[in-house]
């Protein structure tokens, strides 16, 4: 989605904005723009479609030299992809980049075109840009126009401004995206995301909903949404040590996924004891207030989603509590009935995915016990606004499609339910979990080494357009992951179905060019799926089985078997994600996507 990068400093910034735009490419983009305030006191805009190079080829033709600027890559919700439509907009010696939607944007340019102002772009954007210009043309004092601005518009934004009349001034605020604050030594900056700032610092004052602050060279004052002043303190970045480069990998996603064992040696470091957890990490009061928990609410988006649906099984079985798990679209617009003594968990790679966060906010006024959220950046609008945190630590995802975010997102819904049957006195299942979770980073480095034959199977998938998942219990959302990481990177068809629903009606599908991939761990499910895969066999399906070692591999060349070692049964989806995510990424490069960056996507979610 869009990205916003700003600063102020004595010496030039646009390399600090470009390298900054660079660092926000990942999260998927149609255009990029900058706008400088030269040593002439003018601002100078310079914008492209396409790629952040196509914008730095365009700044060698006209280059931007300056103290103070802002700029931004685009994600077009207003306004097809084109240079007019661009951030960041001018209006009367102003620049405005915006992330968001303003939503009452058509009363307010109906407005302004009768006030005179000409609109150059179709974006909601603009508005901002006109309707500050009209407050200063009237005040000549921009920051209580810009706080008359944000009283009329209506919307999700983060915000930034600059005005020729301010050399060293930045003006900010946000609401419904995220925006921060960076701390330099004798510079200041701005971001929707810490990752663009990296490269200068890794200090940063995190903005509340409805904060708008000014920043210069030598102070950042910031008002709360009640226009109270307010101090928000500096933190330092957590995975500043972390390297942003693809290394020697081809791609960030296969970067990542074999990430994946030390991201869960991390995500589990300090959680575990002897034969128990540690449950104190919770934050405050949630250790005490585990055992009073009666009923659970699970909810998230996309792969986020999938990580709750197997938690959904492992939380009824282990600790013997109702669970439910929704998509947050649909959760934060419906009336939930919430039972007495219920957790909600939200779970989250980027803690900002808009319907994620809105589901927060809705569920803190239904009544909820408390709510947890499990999230891998520790500044985020989730972990800062829910009652009880839960820190993955994969370090950042550049790739869109999720993967070491998923695992340990799993891993650390494997060590609550422990917690949880832990508090109900479930021992059977704690020192058995807390074994297996010790065991897993050096199984997946096993699983791990099945690439080259994975390699070989994503040729069959060449020619494909349709592919069918199949997995019973644990392993049917760990199916539904696989389907949509195949579609979401290598644009292939795919739907997950729990097998026992084969012959309700997907079944029809299946003939001799449909690819069958099933999900088959050595579990107390495996005769019954068994019996589903014979159907595929009876229709001509191409299966190709991801199976326990333990099972006998059949002689039939119809079926390709990947065999995986044995676990035990609670960790065998985490173990079972990774063949999926190695075949969805050779698929991709076998049809020539762009794996990190795929088509419509965007890394986080931050609009609706
Ligand atoms: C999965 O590969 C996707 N990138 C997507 O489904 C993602 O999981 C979803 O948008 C939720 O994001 P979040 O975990 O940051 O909230």
């Amino acid at each position: 989605m869009c990205g916003i990068v700003g600063a102020v400093a004595q010496r030039d910034i646009t390399p600090i904005l470009l390298e900054g735009l660079r660092r926000l490419e990942y999260r998927g983009y149609d255009s990029a723009g900058v706008a400088v305030l030269t040593s002439a006191q003018q601002l100078l805009r310079v914008r492209a479609v396409g790629k952040v190079a196509e914008l730095e080829k365009a700044l060698q033709a006209t280059p931007a030299v300056g103290h103070l600027g802002i700029a931004h890559t685009r994600w077009a919700t207003h306004g097809k992809p084109a240079e007019h439509n661009a951030h960041p907009h001018l209006s009367a010696g102003l620049a405005v980049v915006h992330n968001g939607i303003i939503e009452n944007h058509a009363p307010l340019r109906k407005k302004l075109i009768d006030l005179g102002y000409v609109f150059t772009s179709e974006t909601d954007t603009e508005v901002v840009a006109h309707l500050l210009a009209h407050h200063y043309s009237q005040s000549q004092d921009m920051l209580g126009a810009f706080r008359a601005t944000l009283n009329d518009i209506h919307g999700a934004y983060a915000l930034a401004v600059i005005h020729e009349s301010e050399p060293n001034t930045l003006y900010c605020s946000r609401m419904g995206s995220p925006l921060v604050i960076g701390e330099g030594s004798g510079e200041r900056y701005l971001a929707s995301d810490p990752l663009a700032l990296l490269q200068v610092t890794d200090r940063f004052r995190y903005l509340e909903e409805g904060d708008y602050a000014r920043i210069s060279l030598d102070s950042c004052d910031v008002w709360d949404r009640d226009e109270q002043q307010v101090d928000r303190p500096i933190t330092r970045y957590e995975h500043a040590a972390h390297s942003l480069d693809k290394g020697e990998y081809r791609h960030f996603m296969l970067k990542e996924i074999f990430e994946q064992p030390q991201a869960i040696r991390d995500t589990i470091a300090g959680t575990l004891g002897d034969d128990h957890v540690l449950t104190a990490i919770l934050g405050p009061d949630a250790e005490t207030r585990l055992v009073d928990i009666a009923n659970i609410h699970i909810v998230a988006c996309g792969t986020s989603y999938h990580a709750g649906l197997v938690a959904r099984y492992w939380i009824e079985a282990q600790a013997g509590i109702p669970c439910q798990v929704e998509v947050a679209s649909e959760y934060r617009y419906r009336t939930v009935v919430v039972p007495k003594d219920t957790l909600l968990i939200t779970i989250s790679q980027s803690g900002e995915t808009a319907d994620t966060l809105a589901a927060l906010r809705y569920a803190k006024d239904q009544g909820y016990l408390a709510t947890l959220a499990i999230c891998n950046v520790a500044g985020s609008s989730l972990v800062r606004e829910a009652d009880w945190r839960l820190l993955t630590h994969a370090g950042p995802e550049i790739g869109v499609a999720s993967t070491k975010a998923f695992t340990t997102q799993l891993v650390a819904l494997l060590w609550l339910t422990t917690a949880l049957a832990q508090a109900r006195g479930q021992q059977e299942f704690v020192a058995r979990n807390v074994n297996a979770l010790r065991g897993l980073p050096a199984m997946i480095e096993q699983v791990l080494t099945l690439e080259p034959a994975i390699t070989e199977l994503a040729q069959r998938f060449a020619n494909k357009h349709h592919a069918l998942f199949l997995g019973r219990g644990t392993h049917y959302p760990i199916a539904m992951e696989g389907a949509l990481k195949l579609k979401e990177i290598s644009y292939i068809h795919a739907e997950a179905y729990a097998a026992g629903e084969l012959k309700h009606g997907p079944l029809a599908l299946v003939d001799d060019d449909m690819p069958v991939v099933s999900v088959a761990p050595s579990d107390s499910l495996l005769e019954k799926l068994k019996s589903n895969l014979e159907e595929v066999r009876a229709r001509g399906g191409q299966l190709i089985n991801f199976a326990c070692e333990t099972i006998e591999p059949t002689s039939d060349s119809s079926i390709q078997t990947i065999s995986l070692p044995w676990v035990e049964d609670c960790i065998s989806p985490v173990l079972y994600t990774l063949p999926l995510q190695l075949l969805s990424y050779h698929v991709a490069l076998v049809k020539g996507t762009d794996v990190d960056k795929p088509r419509n996507l965007a890394k986080s979610v931050t609009v609706e």
